[in-house]
Order: C-alpha cells, then sequence, then structure tokens
C-alpha cells in the first residue's frame, strides 16, 4: 500500500490552483440521470469518489467518456438494475442517485450505503422527504426500495437533529424537478454545492428558487435536457491549503477559490491574527503574525465554519498559543485525527462532542495513519509544519477528496513524496 513521506519545516512558497468541488460534482453526477441527451461536466476533479460515481452510473448503463477535466455523460440507455452495494458502499456520496433514479423510473433499488468512520449517517431525511412526495419506500436486505405511481410536490420540513442535511436535499430537489406541481423544502441545506446542483438543474430546464437559502421552490417539469456545465472550486480543498500556508510560515497564493465561500474559515484565520488577502480569483496568505492565537470554533451547517476543516483547523490550533475549544456540532464523533495528531506532539482532550486543544505545541515526524478523508489532510498539515519526517499510511484516503495532492505541494515547495 502507498505511503505519503514529508520532511517538514520547509515554508511552502508560490501558487496552487484549486480543482473542481468533490461534493458538488457527486450530486451533479447523480443529475445527470434526470437529462435526455448528453451533458458535458466539466472542472471535474479526478478523485477517487468521482470515479465510483462514475461507475455507478456505468454499471446502471449510462454512457460515459473522459475527456481531460471533463465528462460527457449519456444517461439514456441507463436501465432500472439495482445499484450495487460493492460500488455504493464505497462512499456515503452515492445515496444522491435515489432522488434522481425514482423521478426517472418511479422506482429505484439502491443498496444502503453502510457505516462510516466519522459517526453514523442515517438517511431518514432523505427517505422522509422523497415520502412526501409519495414514494412509498422499505428497506429490505440491505437495500433501499423505493416506488411510486407519481411524484406530487408537497411542503417538506427537512430539517434534522443536526440541522439541515446537503444530500438529504439533494435528493429532494432532484426529486422534486420532476415531480408533478409545486414542492416547498423547509429548512433545506445552503451549501455552495447545493446552489450549484441548483444551477445545473436550472440550465437543464428546472425550475428550482430560493437555492443557498432554507426555503427551496421547486416547479416541478416534464423533462430537463442535457447540457454542459462548469462545477465550482473546492472550498475544502482551497480552506486546507491556507491552513498549510499559514502553518509552514510560508506566502501562498490560492489560485481559483471563491472567498465568498470561505468566509468562517476566513474569519477564524483572521481571529487568531492571520492576515488573508482577498484578491478577484485567489485568496493569499502570508504568516507574518507568528505565532497566531488560539480560537474557539463551533461547526455549523453553512455559512457555519465547516464541519470538512474542523481537522485541519485543529492543526493550526496546536500551533497557536493558548486553548482553544473546538465543537462538532454536524458530527459529534469526528475526531479520529485526535489520537495520531497527539502522537506527533498535540495535546488535544475530547469532552462529548467538544475537543480541548492546548496550544503552544510543536510537531515531531513519526509513523501515523489515516483514518478518514479529513483527518488524513490534517496529518499531512501536521507534518509539513514537523520537525523530521512523517511517515502516513493508508493514504488512499486523500485519493478520495484531494487530486494531485502530492504534486500541487510539491509545486509549493514541500518535500513530499508517495512511495509504495
Ligand atoms: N443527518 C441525519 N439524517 C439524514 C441525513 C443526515 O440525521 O437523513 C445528519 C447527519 O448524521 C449529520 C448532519 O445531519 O449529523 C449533516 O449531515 P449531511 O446529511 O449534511 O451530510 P451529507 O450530506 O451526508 C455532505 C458531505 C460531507 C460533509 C457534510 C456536511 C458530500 C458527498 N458529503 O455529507 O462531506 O461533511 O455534507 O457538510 O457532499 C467530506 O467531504 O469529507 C464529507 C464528509
Amino acid at each position: 500500500m502507498d505511503k505519503i513521506v514529508i520532511e517538514g519545516g520547509v515554508p511552502l512558497k508560490g501558487e496552487v490552483k484549486i480543482s473542481g468541488s468533490k461534493n458538488s460534482a457527486l450530486p451533479i453526477l447523480a443529475a445527470t440521470l434526470l437529462a435526455e441527451g448528453t451533458c458535458r461536466i466539466k472542472n471535474l476533479p479526478l478523485l477517487k469518489d468521482i470515479e465510483t460515481m462514475l461507475k455507478i452510473l456505468e454499471f446502471l448503463g449510462a454512457k460515459i467518456k473522459i475527456r481531460k477535466k471533463a465528462v460527457e455523460i449519456n444517461t439514456e440507455s441507463v436501465k432500472n438494475i439495482p445499484a450495487p452495494y460493492d460500488l455504493v458502499r464505497l462512499m456515503r456520496g452515492s445515496v444522491c442517485i435515489l432522488g434522481p433514479l425514482l423521478a426517472r423510473f418511479r422506482k429505484a433499488i439502491v443498496s444502503l450505503p453502510g457505516g462510516c468512520i466519522i459517526g453514523p449517517r442515517p438517511i431518514d431525511l432523505h427517505l422522509k422527504g422523497l415520502e412526501k412526495l409519495g414514494a412509498e419506500i422499505e428497506i429490505d436486505k440491505g437495500y433501499i426500495k423505493a416506488k411510486a405511481k407519481k411524484l406530487k410536490g408537497r411542503r417538506i420540513f427537512l430539517g434534522g437533529t443536526f440541522g439541515s442535511s446537503v444530500l438529504a436535499t439533494a435528493n429532494l430537489m432532484m426529486a422534486a424537478a420532476l415531480a408533478e406541481g409545486e414542492t416547498l423544502i423547509e429548512f433545506a441545506a445552503g451549501e455552495p454545492e447545493i446552489v450549484d446542483l441548483a444551477n445545473f438543474l436550472n440550465k437543464m430546464g428546472a425550475k428550482v428558487k430560493g437555492a443557498g437559502s432554507h426555503l427551496l421552490r421547486i416547479k416541478g417539469v416534464k423533462k430537463l435536457r442535457g447540457v454542459s456545465y462548469r462545477i465550482i472550486p473546492d472550498r475544502v480543498e482551497a480552506g486546507t491549503y491556507l491552513i498549510a500556508g499559514l502553518i509552514t510560515r510560508g506566502k501562498v497564493s490560492i489560485k481559483g477559490a471563491i472567498s465568498g465561500h470561505l468566509g468562517a474559515i476566513i474569519d477564524k484565520t483572521e481571529e487568531a491574527g492571520a492576515k488573508v488577502e482577498i484578491k478577484k480569483n485567489s485568496l493569499y496568505v502570508e504568516n507574518s503574525q507568528w505565532p497566531l492565537k488560539s480560537v474557539n470554533l463551533i461547526t455549523l451547517p453553512y455559512p457555519g465554519f465547516p464541519t470538512d476543516m474542523q481537522a485541519q483547523f485543529m492543526v493550526l490550533m496546536c500551533l497557536s498559543e493558548g486553548t482553544s475549544v473546538i465543537t462538532e456540532r454536524v458530527f459529534p464523533r469526528r475526531f479520529m485525527h485526535i489520537g495520531e495528531l497527539n502522537r506527533m506532539g498535540a495535546d488535544i482532550v475530547v469532552e462529548e462532542n467538544s475537543a480541548i486543544v492546548r496550544g503552544g505545541r510543536k510537531f515531531v515526524g513519526t509513523r501515523v495513519m489515516a483514518s478518514d478523508l479529513r483527518a488524513s489532510a490534517a496529518l499531512v498539515l501536521a507534518s509539513l509544519a514537523a520537525e523530521g519526517k512523517t511517515e502516513i499510511s493508508r493514504v488512499y484516503h486523500l485519493d478520495r477528496g484531494y487530486e494531485g495532492l502530492v504534486e500541487k505541494l510539491t509545486g509549493l515547495g514541500a518535500k513530499i513524496k508517495r512511495t509504495n
């Protein structure tokens, strides 16, 4: 199995280009199931999760051509067959084919996505929403079996114990796009990825209003057409390079980042004392104020601080002066990175859904193991700032979400290599 080896302590310098957003691309690829004609999706990040979604579509019968960073998909020959466990279990994001399949065939069989290292990930909101639209759903031998004579627009309150749900909103938006009449989704997720999906659907001919707010109004249409669409840049990748620049005391230009999508991250780094320059199409970060000071944060649905940046920000807090309390309100058990960060020299304890991070520490290189995508990103960051060499194993987690990580960091001057 591959490993990443990093010799820490090199200030990163230069420019890094941000790839297309993984979490936008996944539901957008699923939404091509709704189109008559070919869709061309541009700025597609070439990642393991994207490959999995394309494999699922191909398994169902879609015709797919990948050309550089774009993919052409024609789903007209897709058949209504079960989406199998062997593919669906590879990532939770595959559950977002349920809505489009149901809208298109009035029947869908999709394997339950299974467990997840970042804590329980129920799909009750997905099912509740689709049932409200008229679907009958049963869970049978690990498969979700959904059918509907017709889907009919309704008013649906989609809030759950932890607030809004990104993929439940996506699933429902896609199903409602072809439903009869008007659907109102209250407590919808307002993440930029949801806005991206709504823009894609609207370009295809859908009538979705209110994306970005907590109230979505969707007027069902009879059919949707294939279109060409460009995916937004990945805000989590941009945030990760921002932290990389800060913790190595470097000077990094993050090209293609949309600052408006990174409000909470920029705000927290500035509160810690860093200066982030916002330019037209990029962010520039230079750490002249070292050490930074500790700040508290709570992860929340957008526009709050994203859970997908919690682990990376924690690395910054380990190196800052003072004590920081980081509370996880989206996935209360998403703290797998802490054990390995402590082994590298951090001082973090977990109390319920909060991590208490005593700052002013330094990282020392050692052998560590990645446990999930963002936890792995945190280990890479800690290694970049560490004294000596760190060997990170199980790096396939990083392949799921960071396109060209080794190449991009090498381009910034990091001493990093991938070995077998
Ligand atoms: N939840 C429910 N019931 C549901 C669905 C969700 O209670 O039916 C709860 C979850 O357990 C969680 C909260 O609601 O506590 C929010 O989860 P959400 O449904 O929004 O997560 P998701 O849509 O499954 C997406 C991203 C995640 C990201 C979360 C939160 C994709 C493919 N995944 O997941 O991304 O952490 O939103 O922003 O879009 C990652 O990229 O590393 C990643 C995990």
